[in-house]
């Protein structure tokens, strides 16, 4: 059967027919998928669920290293590169707040570790009946879309990022010790808030709203302020795709250009577990050279 890329209505996304994640990507086939990755942002694969962790981890290899991620909570026995995402383990995995209409936690993936990941592959293996979508945002459409001043002063930003704001945010939304990434033993990464994606050349906001602690050479507060203003325009519904899930979806998204964050599900009665390989990114990220 062909492939096939079928665009979503949204701005990003869309949904990849006619394969399996149980087949390495190779040749043609790889290429076609990093292609579509860069220029549609995020990538649906649906009717995985016969797919093995093994074969989930195969399968993401060639898009880069795959990380070893999280404690062995998060963990499942013989696949050491799946990071288990949701509530069926001794804790619970959560990136979203607890009610609706609670605050989102808007990221991308590691962002606050010096070797952040490139992509994202998710694997729904159990959802709940309703709640439990993922948003995503496009990055390059938030750039495009700031006015030209503060396009410009974006372009010489340079983020500090940390694992402690997201720590914050999940005590705020009343999240365990236990649930809780451990904190941060280095000092936090600096990135620029805009980067170039390797492929295109294109330019791409880099940031997350709970993560990103600081701007260099700011005042706290207002780096605060700066950031979450700039959430509400980039993250605007206009800008994103919205996943709901089913058993068996996966998708792979492009960190570099894409911003992602989960949305809330009754925890006491509802199972969702999720499985996520995490590719490392390779290239440098750096500031755009001024135009
Ligand atoms: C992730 C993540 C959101 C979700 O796995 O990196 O942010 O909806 N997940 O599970
Ligand atoms: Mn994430």
């Amino acid at each position: 059967m062909p492939i096939e890329i079928l665009p979503t209505d949204s701005v990003i996304g869309a949904e990849v027919r006619g394969l399996t994640l149980a087949e390495v990507p190779r040749g043609d086939t790889l290429e076609l998928l990093e292609d579509a990755l860069e220029k549609h942002g995020v990538l649906v694969f649906p009717d995985q669920s016969r797919v093995t962790p093994a074969q989930q981890v195969a399968f993401s290899r060639p898009f880069g290293p795959v990380k070893l991620v999280g404690g062995e909570h998060e963990k499942i026995a013989g696949n050491p590169e799946i990071f288990v995402v949701g509530n069926t383990g001794k804790e619970p995995v959560i990136f979203a707040p607890t009610i609706a209409g609670g605050e989102l936690e808007w990221h991308t993936d590691h962002i606050h570790l010096p070797d952040p990941a490139r992509a994202s592959l998710l694997l729904a293996r159990e959802v709940p009946k309703s709640g439990g979508d993922t948003l995503f945002a496009c990055m390059y459409s938030a750039y495009d879309a700031l006015d030209a001043d503060t396009r410009m002063l974006c372009d010489r930003l340079e983020v500090l990022n940390s694992v402690s704001g997201l720590n914050v945010y999940l005590e705020g939304q009343g999240y365990s010790e236990q649930a809780k990434p451990a904190p941060q033993a280095d000092p936090p990464t600096v990135w620029p808030l805009v980067r170039a994606h390797p492929r295109s050349g294109r330019k791409a906001l880099y940031f997350g709203n709970q993560v990103s602690i600081g701007i260099v050479g700011w005042p706290e507060d207002k780096a605060r302020a700066f950031i979450a203003d700039l959430t509400e325009q980039a993250c605007r519904p206009a800008l994103r795709y919205r996943h709901h899930w089913k058993a068996g979806d996966a998708v792979l998204w492009d960190n570099r250009r894409v911003l992602h964050a989960g949305t809330p599900y009754d925890l006491a009665n509802e199972r969702r577990e999720m499985h996520r390989t995490t590719i490392r990114e390779t290239a440098p990220i750096k500031l755009v050279p001024p135009a």
